[in-house]
């Protein structure tokens, strides 16, 4: 195992994307996307962040498990406070019993729409992968793209209490590609194959709000793994995938050599919500022929084709037999959905029927410190009490329909606080995620950090556990690190609380994490508090 250095430059750099003249973004580096990380299972990364933007940043390392590293774990006033302009902050930590594709991106605000990157990890030298391929593309990162700046449009909206402007474009590798107007085919992303060669392709979905249907015109895809966990090979034409999560799939370059297009497009899962519906497209390039003639183009699911979503997510398997327990020790039952505060006198209330968008789990609608991280404030005990509390309810304080259309607000006005769990070190969590239909039904991709999980089930309606604990997988279920909610719907997942810490879990929709649909477990080590933890390193920003 190697120790791996980087160092990330955050800072302004001018673009020019669509019809707009040109703008700046935050980037890291310069690149757009982000550079790309490649470690070997067992290595450690360090890597340097330096602020030279003028806007506060934070760097989470999507789905590495940290296992006692919290401090390097990145979201912003949860495990640290933000890496002002001008400072900068290294992060460390190893990653071990993971292989397969995360990613990186900024965990403050809404930046995260263009300081993101790809993280790559090997099998370790010596260890085969379970699968064959020739070569590999570059990672394909598909995100959201606005004619604006995207902390300017979430910040006039949480001023109002409104629904933020959808996205102007989606993108592949940074690029709209050419079915948009003033996106020219040199701007489009392009993957150079060879004719009859298998490659490994990976796919993360680093998009802010945008669930993704995503297909190759004229090629199978097999599924070989999801967010750095092996699957068993599951043969598609189309693939899903929510913000937060990657895919692993082979293709074979076999079709007659030419160009094909990789398009993606959302999938909006919630009736009447505004979405991005245009639809971005790379090409896979056999490099036959003199390019003149237009790539073919694949076929993907209509906006609101939720059957091809549950196909796809309940056909991906673990690699492995796991043979899960039956008997857990924590039993929880976390209700997600988007509600709306009341307004109320003094507020600019600029929601549906003068009220303010809000999200919740468990109807706590969750709030971020300011002066002083979670981590730290649990860290240094006494001295900053009062930053947050431990009563976050294990069940909703209310039962009713949850997918009922009809449900009264006045039975489910979410209550701001910040409110952690506390789990015992070691404990077997099991926790049902139950969708509901407030405001509308959605689809959440659900996302903790600190953690993989077992996926055992979903379903739509409401969990009923008489009937659907025997619907379970306890033998091969697929190991992630953001699950998909259905619309409507119900999953549930299983881990073991053995990585001591304060890790959140959110809707990784930002719109979604932004309006409090968010909470945090508290891990202690059993030994002595977060001992283990260690000292917060010395170079941590402070608030
Ligand atoms: Cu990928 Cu808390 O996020």
């Amino acid at each position: 195992a190697k120790e791996q250095q980087h160092e990330f430059v955050i800072q302004e750099t001018a673009v020019k994307r669509l019809c707009n003249g040109g703008m700046s973004i935050v980037t890291a580096n310069g690149q757009f996307p982000g550079p790309t990380v490649e470690v070997s299972e067992g290595d450690s990364l360090v890597v340097n962040v330096v602020n030279n933007a003028t806007y506060n940043v934070t760097i989470h390392w999507h789905g590495v498990r940290q296992m006692r590293t919290g401090w390097s774990d990145g979201p912003e006033f949860v495990t640290q406070c933000p890496i002002r302009p001008g400072q900068s902050y290294t992060y460390r930590f190893t990653v071990t019993g993971q292989e397969g594709t995360l990613w990186w991106h900024a965990h403050s605000s809404w930046l995260r729409a263009t300081v993101y990157g790809a993280l790559l990890i090997r099998p370790r030298d010596g260890v085969p992968y379970p699968f064959d391929f020739a070569a590999e593309t570059v990672p394909i990162l598909l995100g959201e793209w606005w004619d604006m700046n995207p902390i300017d449009v979430i910040r006039a909206a949480t001023r109002t209490g409104a629904a933020p402007n959808v996205s102007d474009a989606l993108t592949v590798n940074g690029q709209p590609g050419d079915l948009y107007s003033c996106s020219s085919s040199q701007d489009t992303t392009v993957f150079p194959v060879k004719s009859g060669e298998t490659n490994l392709l990976r796919f993360i979905n680093a998009a802010l709000n945008t669930e993704l249907f995503v297909s190759l015109a004229g090629h199978a895809m097999t599924v070989v793994g999801a967010d750095a966990s092996y699957t068993k090979p599951y043969n598609t034409s189309v693939l899903v995938l929510g913000p937060g999560q990657t895919t692993d799939v082979l293709v074979t370059f076999d079709q007659p050599p030419g160009r094909y297009y990789l398009a993606a497009r959302a999938y909006a899962s919630a009736q009447g919500v505004p979405f991005d519906n245009t639809t971005t497209t790379a090409i896979f390039d056999y490099g036959a022929g003199d390019g003149t003639t237009s790539p073919a183009m694949p076929t993907l699911p209509a906006y609101n084709d939720t059957a091809t979503v549950t196909a796809f997510t309940t056909s991906l398997r673990n690699l492995h037999s796991i043979g899960l327990p039956s008997v857990v020790d924590e039993d929880l039952f976390f209700t997600v959905g988007v509600g709306l505060f009341n307004c109320s006198k003094g507020q600019s209330c600029g929601g549906p029927n003068n009220t303010r968008f809000a999200a919740s789990i468990n109807n706590v609608s969750f709030v971020l410190p300011s002066t002083v991280s979670i981590l730290q404030a649990h860290y240094d005990g006494g001295a900053n009490a009062g930053v947050f509390t431990t009563d976050f309810p294990a069940n909703p304080p209310v039962q009713f329909d949850y997918t009922a259309q009809n449900v009264s607000r006045g039975l489910w006005q979410p209550v701001p606080g910040t409110k952690l769990y506390n789990l015992k070190y070691g404990a077997v969590v099991q926790v049902v995620l139950q969708g509901t239909n407030i405001f509308a039904g959605e689809n959440h991709p659900i996302h903790i950090h600190g953690y993989d999980f077992y996926i055992l089930a979903e379903g739509f309606g409401n969990f009923d556990a008489a009937t659907d604990t025997a619907k379970f997988n306890l033998d091969d279920p697929p190991m992630r690190n953001t699950v998909g909610v259905p619309v409507n719907g119900w999953a549930v997942i299983r881990f073991v609380a053995d990585n001591p810490g304060v890790w959140l879990m959110h809707c990784h929709l930002d719109v979604h994490i932004t309006w409090g649909l968010a909470m945090a477990f508290l891990v202690k080590d059993g030994v002595g508090e977060l001992q283990s933890l260690g000292a917060p390193p010395p170079d941590l920003p402070i608030c």
